[in-house]
């Protein structure tokens, strides 16, 4: 973010506060930050009294050997059995959990507590029967339909973790998490609906598999699109044959509250996507009671919306655990905005009557492009609540989604989190806070973030520095896959004690927190993660490359965008556009679609230090259309004048 955006966000004004009716009914007051504050533990165990444990913990949280956290210590629990069996005993069995909408107009689905319950035992079963054991993980690849769901649960109800590998990562992405975390079932389908037309899922899990060799004893697959599939008998197996059979009784186990639940990839400064580790008791605690509080969800009335993909942490904590947990109904869209028309969320939105909805600024944006009318032309009085999540929240978007979609009277949530932190951090509390366009406000009760410099002294109001987390808490992450030196390297070795989580922040006047986005070498794209190196590799891996480096520029609609300078082979022959677009499809078939370059230049060097370092500030400086930085610490520091004449005689 450029320094003249940064005082522009500085000087916004704004205040939005809380309207008087939802705040007077509010689910968390004001006294909570107390209460937290005086006992944090107390305050989480208080918390964790909303879930149903078998065995009830003995310790709130062992911080004994940091940074490995155990929390609600000698606890069990199930995952699965909180987000559905306990709601169906209690009477809410034929409560809609979720109103599925398909991408094809009038493909719907309602399934109630009760009919997701008899699924996932199902399937828990089917599982089983594959020889699925507990502590076995198991991938799962798939589009958004409620076989997805089904068969996250499933594997929670097992104990057996989930990988949930994102349906638009290609199949090196697939194969690579697959070797990572061992999986022995791979779940699937033939394909989801997306753009108005089927897309095929199973030949990226073959493809994939012929890469790992027989690690994966089976593939589950689902018959969505109905798609030709190639078939390999003895290990793949349809959903509809085995789930089908199986009997909707199952005797769930409890699990340690520090048993695996999941482990989800995430991009990191290396190449090397990081596997990052949750588990259940602490997990369930923070995302169910996070998702309560700060969407202020009222489970008998509310009809709840998040857009997110399930193949990302936000589809995990903000789709499945927290609101199954907290026996929401919300609506599970399967395809993209525009399909068929550029009014379907809005449509869906006045279809279900939904009230609190959760999206990312990339889409508003979007939208705004879009324009007014279109949204205009459907009923969205339902909405009392907005989320936003994924990237900073520009004024802009903030001011049109208020008022476009919210009416002027819904309050927005603008939610800092991370996948690490499997939980909302930093965020307004809808009936508290009075919400300024662009920051994230305070920390949540029972949370403790700051700003820090350096030195890790805390900043003072008005000054900026890096975002850090002071003290542990519920849904953190354990460790990272198989690799406790990276995760204490990653994350806590800047500071002694602090976790820090790669973001830049600043502190206002009030000392209210505003999100400056990464100062690693990781970018934010339409609020997915990516990582430049792992594009730099994916580049290098071309046969005609000979060197990359890839930054990330500011981009009105995405955030950010993914530039890259190329060095060419001297063996390449061919060059020019048909060589760009090559290398761009390249990129996508490498790691998948989101991380295709918007722009790839040919260059004849780039710009290092000394030492070899590449410096991408420099090339950051290009990317952006500024004035290029210090070029003094530069081995040749004509380098950037080529480079720029290339810019200059670009197309
Ligand atoms: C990074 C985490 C959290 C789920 C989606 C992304 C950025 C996230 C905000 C926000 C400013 C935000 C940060 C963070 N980020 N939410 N409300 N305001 N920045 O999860 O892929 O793990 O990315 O997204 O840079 O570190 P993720």
């Amino acid at each position: 973010m450029s320094e003249e955006t940064l005082s522009n966000l500085m000087n916004e004004q704004r205040r939005f506060a809380p309207p008087a009716e939802l705040a007077a009914s509010a689910n968390v007051t004001e006294e909570a930050y107390e209460r937290a504050a005086s006992d944090r533990e107390a305050f989480w165990a208080e918390a964790a009294e909303r879930l149903d444990w078998g065995q009830k913990w003995d310790q709130v949280l062992d911080w004994s050997n940091p940074p490995f956290a155990k929390w609600f210590v000698g606890g069990t629990i199930n995952a699965a059995v909180n987000c559905l069996d306990r709601h169906v005993e209690a009477g809410r069995g034929d409560k809609v959990a979720l109103h599925w909408v398909g991408e094809p107009e009038d493909d719907t689905r309602d399934l109630t507590y009760a009919q997701l319950k008899d699924e996932v035992c199902r399937a828990a079963n089917a599982l089983t029967e594959l020889g699925v054991q507990k502590g076995d993980r198991v991938a799962i690849y798939m589009p958004m339909i409620p076989e997805t769901v089904v068969a996250m649960l499933a594997c929670a109800r097992l104990g057996a973790p989930h990988t949930v590998v994102f349906g638009g990562f290609s199949a090196d992405a697939l194969a690579s998490r697959v070797t990572d975390c061992e999986a022995k079932v791979i779940i699937t389908a033939d394909g989801g609906y997306r753009r108005g037309a089927p897309s095929a899922l199973k030949p990226a899990v073959d493809e994939a598999i012929a890469k790992v060799g027989d690690l994966v004893r089976n593939v589950l697959v689902v018959r969505r699109t109905g798609q030709d599939v190639d078939w390999a008998e003895g290990r793949d197996v349809w959903w509809h044959d085995v789930v089908d059979a199986a009997s909707a009784e199952h005797e769930a186990e409890l699990h340690d509250s520090e048993h695996p639940l999941y482990v989800m990839y995430t991009s990191g400064t290396t190449g090397k996507p990081k596997g990052i580790l949750h588990t259940t008791g602490g997990y369930l605690v923070g995302t169910s009671w996070t998702h309560w509080a700060v969407f202020d969800l009222k489970p008998e009335t509310d009809v709840y919306w998040c857009t997110a993909d399930v193949g990302w942490v936000t589809g995990h904590s903000y789709m499945v655990y927290g609101p199954l947990a907290n026996g929401s109904t919300q609506v599970m869209y399967e395809g993209t905005p525009d399909a068929p028309h550029k009014g379907r969320w809005w449509e869906i939105v006045e279809k279900y009557g939904v009230t609190i909805f959760y999206t990312a600024p990339t889409a508003i944006r979007t939208f705004m492009k879009w324009g007014d009318e279109i949204p205009a032309k459907y009923d969205r009085s339902s909405i009392r609540l907005l989320g936003s999540v994924g990237e900073p929240i520009n004024p802009e978007a903030y001011i049109w989604y208020r008022k476009n979609i919210g009416g002027d009277k819904a309050p927005i949530v603008d939610t800092w989190w991370q996948t690490e932190t499997g939980q909302i951090l930093i965020s307004p509390l809808p009936g508290v806070t009075s919400g300024k366009p662009g920051s994230a406000m305070t920390p949540l009760p029972g949370v403790a973030a700051d700003v820090v410099d350096d030195e890790a002294r805390p900043v003072p109001n008005g000054s900026g520095g890096y975002l850090v987390l002071t003290q542990p808490w519920p849904a953190m992450l354990r460790t990272l896959w198989g690799d406790d030196q990276r995760f204490k390297d990653t994350y806590w070795s800047r500071w002694e004690g602090l976790y820090f989580a790669g973001d830049g922040a600043k502190k206002d006047d009030d000392g209210d927190i505003w999100l400056l986005g990464r100062v690693d070498d990781v970018m934010n794209v339409s609020g997915h993660r990516l990582s430049t190196t792992e594009i730099e590799s994916a580049l290098v891996s071309h046969p005609m490359v000979a060197e990359a480096a890839v930054v990330g520029a500011a981009d009105e609609m995405t955030g950010q965008a993914v530039c890259a300078f190329v060095i060419l082979r001297e063996s390449a022959g061919v060059q020019g556009d048909d060589l760009v677009t090559e290398l761009r499809n390249h990129v996508a078939k490498e790691i998948g679609g989101i991380a295709k370059p918007r722009q790839i230049m040919i260059v004849p060097e780039l710009p290092k230090t000394r030492s070899g370092k590449i410096m991408r500030r420099l090339l950051k400086d290009v990317a952006e259309h500024r004035e290029v930085g210090d070029v003094t610490t530069l081995a040749d520091s004509t380098v950037m004048d080529l480079i720029k004449s290339k810019e200059a005689s670009a197309p």
